[in-house]
């Protein structure tokens, strides 16, 4: 009776907001010179095949522990999505300025900054919000429950609490591939009550209060794009791979979901509090964990727990943490180069607002007079190519029509410790056909909001997150 009675008014979404606002991006020039040093790219590879080719050899996947990542709506993915509820690459692109826009207005809010605060979305957001989905999302299966029941969950390292929709569904449930997870047919789920620490600590893991119904500790969490999960807090047997196996993992049993989780079961939290993943597996894992992104959709990659022996080739940089962001994995990038030119960007302009790296957000934003310099250098040693219409937040596109191959500048990002990390070509491009192929770089709209290292320039990396040393370490050629 208490369940009935009390869920259905805490359950309620009707103070989550989606909060868009206009950017407007400063276009200011920059100076470079032509370079030799470039990337000679078949035109035809720059569109994914419909095709799930994995590599032949995947160095991560023949340790245990090891995961096959998948991104969301590639060939290789089995949610078998509507092609109607496929993005297009324009709904992308905004879903993913959403979620920079949320994860800028989440830290300026936390930060009380003023210079950022006076924006107006950060008046219009809900007392507390949460982190967010955004829409270029890799995703991972695991197993939940005695008998284990397989679940396909996209992984986020913007945010903390593991959740998966749960039968019966009190509220809503969205329609997703697996069958959705039924807590009265595992023998080891268990619910977490009102009163128990772990109940406590979802106020910093999801920036909302716990409910109670009936003595049963109740989540909630909201993301930027106005997507949520809410219900029982709760303890379940967790089976990553057949010997690897964790008892009592705190998890989200989600009664009312709504929101654009496509066709997954929910969210893997890959952050730094302490109920992510990470966290709870610290005993095993060290909080280590690595991954590499395909490079295009119709391959696969890995995520990876613990440390068997990182290869000598991973270059390791510090992490840092940004004040109010608690949660995400802040960087220090000191310096750009295209075409083997460092620009000339002032470390003090790429440090003014912190950095993160993030699992989520699809293109890197940059401060925007480190982006207009990036982009004129960019621009230069690309002047024999025609240009294309812009691309939603993509401002520097080319028209490839009439070439087989081209040539384009390589890019890296030199990090603290004196760590190089070329982008591989696949990050440097995002292209929608051969007509309109973008340079996938943005600008923020301030020099001041945190500068995000996003998941398209990470593809082929191994990227490797030490969370008891505090480092964070690259090796290129990573998925194979
Ligand atoms: C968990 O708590 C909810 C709400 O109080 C209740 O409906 C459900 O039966 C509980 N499940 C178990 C296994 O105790």
């Amino acid at each position: 009776m208490g369940a009935i009675t009390i869920l259905p008014t805490f359950l309620s979404a009707n103070k989550l907001l989606v909060f868009v606002y206009l950017i407007v991006l400063s276009l200011k020039e920059g100076y470079a010179t032509a370079e030799a040093e470039s990337h000679t790219i078949h035109v035809a590879s720059l569109l994914p095949s419909s095709v799930c080719t994995p590599p032949a050899t995947a160095k991560g996947l023949d340790k245990k522990s090891s995961l096959q990542v998948i991104h969301k709506h590639g060939p290789c993915s089995q949610l078998h999505e509507e092609k109607a509820n496929i993005p297009t690459h324009a709904q992308i692109l905004h879903l993913d300025e959403v979620r920079v826009k949320s994860i800028h207005s989440k830290l300026a809010k936390n930060l009380g900054s003023v210079n950022v605060m006076k924006k107006d979305a950060a008046a219009n957001l809900p007392a507390k919000d949460g982190s967010v989905v955004g829409s270029g999302n890799y995703i991972v299966t695991m197993g939940l429950g005695t008998p284990k029941k397989d679940l396909t969950l996209i992984f986020d390292t913007g945010s903390d609490i593991t959740w998966t929709q749960c039968q019966p569904c009190l509220r809503s449930c969205y329609k997703q591939q697996d069958p959705i997870f039924s807590p009265s047919s595992s023998s080891t789920y268990s619910n977490v009550s009102c009163s128990s620490a772990a109940c406590t600590s979802l106020n910093s893991a999801t920036g909302n209060s716990p409910g109670c119904s009936s003595s049963t500790c109740v989540y909630g969490i909201q993301y930027g794009d106005s997507s949520f999960s809410i219900g029982f807090f709760a303890k379940e047997k967790l089976t990553l791979t057949s010997n690897t196996v964790f008892d009592n993992f705190l998890f989200g049993c989600g009664q009312n979901n709504q929101g654009l989780f496509g066709r997954t079961a929910g969210l893997l939290g890959l952050g730094r509090n302490k109920l992510s993943f990470p966290s709870q597996t610290a005993i095993k894992f060290k909080k280590i964990f690595s991954y590499c992104l395909p490079s295009s959709p119709s391959s696969t990659g890995f995520l990876k727990f613990g440390n068997d022996g990182h290869s000598k080739s991973v270059k390791f940089t510090t992490l840092s943490t940004i004040p109010g962001g608690e949660s995400f994995y802040g960087i220090t990038i000191i310096a750009m180069s295209v075409g083997g030119k460092k620009l000339s960007i002032s470390p003090s302009v790429l440090a003014a607002g912190g950095a993160i790296i993030d699992s989520g957000t699809v293109i890197t934003r940059l401060p925007p007079t480190t982006y207009s310099t990036l982009r004129s250098a960019f621009r230069k040693q690309m002047n024999q190519y025609p240009m294309a219409k812009p691309l939603s937040i993509l401002d520097t596109c080319y028209d490839f029509n009439k070439y087989s191959t081209v040539s384009i500048p390589k890019i890296s990002l030199f990090f603290e410790k004196g760590v190089e990390v070329p982008i591989d070509a696949s990050g440097i491009l995002y292209a929608t056909s051969i007509s309109q192929v973008c340079l996938a770089f943005a600008g923020n709209s301030n020099d001041l909001d945190v500068l995000i290292l996003g998941n398209t320039q990470q593809k082929t990396l191994e990227v490797v997150y030490d969370g008891t040393r505090q480092m964070l370490g690259f090796r290129t050629g990573g998925c194979t």
